[in-house]
């Protein structure tokens, strides 16, 4: 068991908080603040008990000096300082005067968050690589240090990985909900996952390890052609992914009752918002056609599963549901999904996005912060962010 936040005395104390601040924005606004909201309960508490809270987090990727603009972390502050009903001091920079002087300055209860981590890597990338420096620069800001972002878990950087190995340190709530729920020992059963997005070989790592855990695995979007082309269809033009053609044929030779592909498809001949499309069994392909979402005899046959099962885990939409017309197999499924009388944990990434921006964000039991990070740990991946915490006594 790793240590948590409330192992610690926050009292009087300069409290680092890791979050997981790279939330998606449009023109200079956050279209989805779930992970905001998800990392308040930390923070709330951590000023409960009177801490000086320091704020760290990423945003974004930054490769080049015009990059910055798009990742600066003041809407967060502005956004945050609104959800906490309180004001965030931010300090438009990660590292040098600024930042020790606003910090010297701090009382109890005061928030700060400092400006993206990653503005690091423009030199010589030392956030994303966990250079020690940086690292101690940051360590020596705080006195005690709390993971909370869990969907950079994934990642040895600076400010997770780094300060931890120096400052003594614990998870947040946040942190420890999603292991909580990720964790897949005594699950109840039958136990369902449902798999999709657009190439199998982002889903090796966890088709090999779940494979072993779940009791049906049901395949959907852009991979499912992949597989269906292996077990002998005709794809027409969908996407395959013939590197993996193997991996699919040997899967599908090992557990042909476990893994359950599409019956039918929603076909197209040009995959755009306002292509024409049809609804075509799997054996009924055109070479021109490409598919692009599960029909409906395949929503029938998963319903099938689903209604038995008592735990089910999704990562991966089934269709291209940012397109209105190649959307509806992914709104289907979170439909039936929100109606079970089961464990139904969304997997995070593209899935979590699907299921939040289609009215179903409060639907299941658990919907993931992180995309990389939930994925590595359905693969059985030990994550780096977390490894780096340290156990209770
Ligand atoms: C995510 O959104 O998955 C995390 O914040 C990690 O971001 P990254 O993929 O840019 O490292």
């Amino acid at each position: 068991m790793k240590k948590t936040i409330r192992d610690f005395n926050l009292k009087n104390k300069k409290v680092i908080i890791r979050c997981d601040f790279n939330v998606p924005i449009k023109v200079g606004k956050i279209i989805d603040d779930t992970r905001i909201k998800n990392s308040l309960e930390t923070i709330k508490y951590a000023i409960d008990k009177n801490a000086k809270v320091i704020l760290l987090s990423h945003l974004g990727r930054i490769k080049e000096e015009s990059d910055k603009v798009k990742n600066n972390l003041d809407v967060v502050a502005k956004r945050l300082s609104k959800l906490l009903n309180k004001k965030v001091i931010f300090v438009d920079e990660v590292v040098g005067e600024k930042v020790e002087t606003a910090i010297s300055k701090m009382k109890d209860k005061d928030v700060i968050l400092l400006q993206n981590t990653r503005y690091e890597d423009l030199d010589g990338k030392k956030e994303s690589s966990n250079d020690k420096e940086l690292a101690s620069y940051w360590a020596s800001l705080g006195e005690i240090f709390i993971n909370d972002a869990f969907g950079t878990s994934h990642r040895a950087h600076a400010s997770n990985v780094g300060i931890a190995s120096i400052l003594p340190n614990g998870i947040g709530f946040l942190v420890e909900k999603e292991l909580k729920e990720l964790d897949l020992t005594n699950i109840e059963r039958p136990f369902t996952v449902i798999l999709g997005g657009s190439k199998v070989s982002d889903k090796i790592g966890v088709i090999e390890n779940l494979v072993n855990i779940a009791d049906y695995i049901l395949i959907g979007g852009g991979m499912a052609y992949t597989f269906l082309s292996a077990a002998g269809f005709n794809i027409g033009s969908s996407l395959l992914d013939s590197e993996n053609i193997e991996f699919c044929k040997s899967m599908l030779g090992k557990y042909p009752d476990k893994i359950i592909l599409p019956t039918d498809s929603i076909v197209t001949k040009e995959v755009s918002e306002n292509s024409p499309y049809m609804e075509k069994y799997i054996t009924d392909f055109d070479n021109d056609d490409i598919g692009v979402d599960i029909g409906h005899s395949t929503v029938k046959l998963f319903k099938e599963t689903l209604v038995n099962s008592k735990t089910v885990i999704w990562n991966g939409p089934v269709g291209i549901f940012e397109m209105d017309n190649f959307s509806k197999g992914t709104k289907e499924l979170l439909e039936i999904l929100s109606k079970l009388d089961a464990k139904v944990i969304i997997g995070g990434g593209d899935t979590a996005s699907a299921a939040i921006n289609f009215g179903y964000k409060d639907a299941f039991s658990h919907i993931s912060t992180g995309g990389g990070a939930s994925l590595e740990l359905l693969e059985g991946k030990k994550l780096p962010g977390i490894e780096s915490i340290l156990e209770k006594q």
